[in-house]
């Protein structure tokens, strides 16, 4: 596919065409792709409802655009390489044809345990080939994935089973995660019966823990594949057929399953794969995001295979067995484009250079950064020690819902600036307004981020609940999909994502809710009432402060310390470790206005430790409480 601008030139064309002509400008590129009948009408949408098509009446199957469009070409090339937990046990190599065969078979597998297009499976799997299978399995016989982070508790898998319905769980025995390994198979048994709605789960044997199998729910993916035929042909699916559903954290309630669909989402992960990490063939590609992102999915699996490209799939995590691991990998596969999040980053950072420098990362041509503001300090190290100052960094700002990266360099052709994720992708059209909708014109200017036009990897619907998705993204400022960031515009016209606007958190990189985690928090049978706010935190970016109120009666044995340990393991419980609070302050009162609502602005400065402006407080309720929050929080 030809797909890549070559210049700063090629860009500012690119781009113009973009906006001029969206329906030619996405229609030349889609016409790269392999159609079994190409579309009747590019482009039909409003934001009123929203509605959103891209490509209509187009038939094919994304997986066909992975496999049989090029077995002729490159059969014998490896799409996977799978480097293990562990590295004394042997990454894989799995070429296109390998891969196909192992799709084609599980396809055929799924269907045999009854799953037919349109019914949900949900994939709880490590960072194994397998997770890839499972996903592209699904795509080509029109079920619609979810992939659950591994790492989410039985009751946060509960709650995305139910609200999707799903039909069948794929899973594994258990996980490596460094030292550790991490029981699965009983998470989920944990999740099945609290849920009505699974009629089968497949397990994957990967650590070989022993587990319990359920005779007729239960089966081993290793025997479901046996003697299954390699040969599948995939289902025939319209451009606008769901894809996926990925669940996400918003300001209130339960995470939202995020609905992407097929065409839309196939032109723009791959057209922004290639331009993003300026992929050329033969390179191989590394992004060490975990499939249950939207990150693993468009630009582990999705984006790569479909350019063709060779993508690396890690299971472990980035200090094990040392913090030289990331490098290691870079050296012993030879990356060429590496693409990770700022939290990693900083976390290495602070192991010292020594760790770096006994490898070579020559490789390198690309270094990617996503998930989080990258601030200075991490941006130059990155800079300087890994890229070794000849490697360009891409600083990507995107969303689950937005499917694919939207701002970012090109790399070698857009000059950067640190912690700047710099100039929309072509197709891309942003806006800046003040709090009251306005729109905020010219450069130096700071506002909320919107986009204006549709993109074709945009949400589609929140699943089940499209009246959700509206209220959400296009019901603030109408007519234009607000994204939830601050942004600014500098002189330069170079955007920098200022993080979150919203009740959201972005703990290493990871989106959460605050309300989500006030809830787990309520669930502790001693807690009355919680308010939990982000902080500044040096490795995650944002750290989780929660305030509490716990109940004081006479048979409280409980001391402080021992309630906030339990806290802690009540929401590993409920949503899962990545969201346990990093401080805790037990409060006897919560600060709030006259109407009764919590003054998080209070909450928050005392969390960032700078008292110093509090700002107007006069409509404050019990303006008492916030002097011994202070006083405890040690900021009197
Ligand atoms: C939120 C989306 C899609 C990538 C993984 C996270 C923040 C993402 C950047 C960046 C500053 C960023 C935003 C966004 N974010 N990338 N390069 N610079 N902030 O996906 O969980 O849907 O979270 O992550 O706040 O809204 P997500």
């Amino acid at each position: 596919m030809a797909l890549k601008i070559n210049s700063l030139g090629g860009y500012i064309h690119e781009y113009q065409k973009s906006v001029n002509d969206p329906e030619g400008f996405w229609a030349e590129i889609a016409d790269q792709f392999y159609w079994r009948k190409k579309w009747d009408k590019v482009l039909e949408w409003n934001f009123e409802e929203p509605n959103i098509k891209w490509f209509l009446n187009a038939k094919f199957n994304i997986t066909e655009n992975i496999f049989e469009r090029n077995l002729f070409t490159h059969a014998d090339k490896t799409a996977i390489i799978f480097e293990p937990n562990d590295p004394k046990e042997s990454p894989q190599h799995i070429t296109y044809r390998e891969l196909y065969e192992k799709v084609c078979q599980f396809s055929n597998v799924l269907k045999a345990q009854g799953i037919q297009k349109g019914d949900r499976v949900i994939i709880y799997m490590p960072m194994v080939p397998e997770a890839a299978v499972a996903m592209l399995a699904c795509a080509r016989v029109g079920a619609v994935h979810s992939v659950v982070f591994a790492g989410f508790s039985s009751s946060a898998l509960a709650d995305r089973i139910e609200d999707c319905q799903a039909k069948m769980v794929l899973t594994s025995d258990g996980n490596f995660r460094g030292a550790k390994s991490i029981d699965v198979k009983s998470v989920v048994d944990e999740a099945v019966a609290k849920t009505s709605t699974i009629e089968k789960v497949i397990v994957l044997q990967r650590t070989g823990i022993p587990v319990t199998m359920q005779e007729g729910l239960d089966l081993w993916w290793h025997e479901a594949i046996e003697g299954v035929s390699t040969e599948n042909k995939a289902e025939e699916m319209d451009s606008e057929d769901m894809l996926f559903i990925l669940y996400t954290s918003g300001s209130t309630g339960k995470p939202k399953g995020v609905v992407h669909s097929c065409g839309g989402y196939m032109v723009y992960t791959t057209y922004t794969f290639q331009n993003v990490f300026h992929y050329n063939p033969g390179d191989i590609f590394w992004c060490t995001a975990d499939v249950g992102w939207i990150t693993g999915h468009s630009y582990i699996v999705y984006g790569p295979l479909i350019s063709g490209a060779t993508t690396l799939m890690f299971e472990g995590v980035p200090t094990y067995p040392d913090a030289g691991r990331f490098w290691e990998v870079v050296d012993k596969h030879q990356v060429n484009q590496f693409y990770t999040a700022p939290t990693a980053i900083r976390a290495l950072q602070a192991f010292g250079l020594e760790v770096v420098q006994k490898y070579q990362l020559s490789s390198l041509k690309v270094l990617g950064s996503v998930g989080e503001p990258i601030n200075e300090e991490a941006w130059h190290w990155y800079h300087d020690h890994i890229g070794k100052g000849k490697c360009p960094i891409v600083d990507t700002w995107w969303q689950t819902e937005t499917g694919g990266i939207l701002i970012s360099p090109l790399p070698g052709i857009t000059p950067t600036k640190p912690s700047y994720a710099t100039l929309p992708l072509p197709g891309v059209q942003p806006l800046i307004v003040d709090n009251e909708g306005r729109e905020l014109k010219g450069n130096s200017v700071e506002g909320n981020l919107c986009i204006k036009f549709p993109w074709p990897s945009m949400i589609r619907t929140t699943y089940g609940d499209h009246e959700r998705c509206r209220n959400t993204y296009f019901g603030n400022y109408p007519g234009l999909y607000f994204t939830g960031d601050g942004v600014k515009r500098d002189e330069d016209g170079y955007y920098r994502i200022l993080g979150r606007v919203d009740d959201v958190i972005n703990v290493s990189g990871h989106r959460l809710g605050t309300a989500e985690v006030e809830n787990a928090i309520n669930e502790h049978p001693l807690v009355i009432e919680s308010a939990v706010v982000g902080y500044p935190h040096d490795i995650k970016g944002q750290g989780i402060y929660a305030y509490v109120i716990a109940e004081s009666n006479a048979n409280m044995t409980d001391t402080e310390d021992e309630l906030k340990q339990e806290i802690i393991l009540t929401v590993s419980k409920i949503i899962g470790p990545i969201a346990k609070p990093d401080k805790i302050q037990i409060v006897s009162g919560l600060p709030k206005t006259r109407s009764g609502k919590i003054m998080r602005r209070i909450l928050r400065k005392v969390a960032e430790g700078d008292v110093s402006n509090l700002g107007d407080t006069s409509t404050l309720l019990n303006p008492e409480v916030v002097d011994e929050i202070k006083a405890k929080a040690g900021l009197a």
